[in-house]
């Protein structure tokens, strides 16, 4: 069974750098500023240009969700947002769920943020929600990304072949996931 009222409520997980909290409009401007930033845009294949009036949208109709859990990541010591990380797509009769996350631009990766923020919310969706399996998608231009996950337990399963155009050349697209009962790292 899923919790969904864990879904819905969110709590505030604590790590040793970082806390992950419900994503809100509260984040629309360090967000808004990474949707700008061209690596954070190329490693997440986002074709789409928001205006700000949709990103308010969006932020603001995060909490209180029950299908899924779109948390903001922030710096422990001062709360400072770090980027967001989400179980998405929660199916309750397979028990699973999508994960994507994407730290506001280079300044803040290869810290660590990354890696703590993925293994707190992977203990949410198994722990707390009661969630099954976590699956993801990263691009093979992306081997930072690829190795935090593997450094959080996600396992490679496969690789979709030319699943995403990018500037025009082909590239393939891995994917990974992660059981329950997985070795978390
Ligand atoms: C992907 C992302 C979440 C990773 O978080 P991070 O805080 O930057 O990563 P971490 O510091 O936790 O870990 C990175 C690891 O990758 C390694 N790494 C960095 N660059 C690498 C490269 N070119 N090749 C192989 N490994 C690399 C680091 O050495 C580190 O591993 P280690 O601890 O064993 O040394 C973050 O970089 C990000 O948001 N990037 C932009 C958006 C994005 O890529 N989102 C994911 C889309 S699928």
């Amino acid at each position: 069974m899923i919790d969904t009222e864990a879904l819905r409520t969110q709590p505030e997980l604590a790590g040793q750098n970082v806390v992950l909290a419900q994503l809100d409009d509260s984040h629309f401007e360090p967000a808004w500023r990474a949707l700008q930033d061209p690596e954070v845009i190329r490693f997440t294949g986002t074709h789409t240009k928001f205006t700000e009036e949709q990103i308010h949208q969006w932020l603001a109709s995060r909490p209180g969700i029950a299908d899924r859990a779109d948390y903001a990541i922030l710096r422990k010591e001062d709360r400072a947002y770090l980027g967001d990380v989400v179980l998405s797509d929660i199916d309750e009769d397979n028990g699973s769920a999508g994960f994507r996350i994407a730290l506001t631009g280079p300044d803040v990766f290869g810290k660590g943020y990354g890696t703590e923020a993925t293994k707190l919310l992977l203990g949410y969706a198994f722990d707390v929600v009661g969630l099954h399996r976590v699956s993801l998608e990263v691009f093979d231009f992306n081997p930072r990304a690829q190795r935090a996950y593997e450094k959080a337990g996600f396992v490679r399963e496969g690789l979709q072949r030319e699943a995403l155009r990018w500037d025009g050349e082909w590239h393939d697209v891995v994917t990974m996931a992660i059981l329950k009962n997985d070795p978390r790292l």
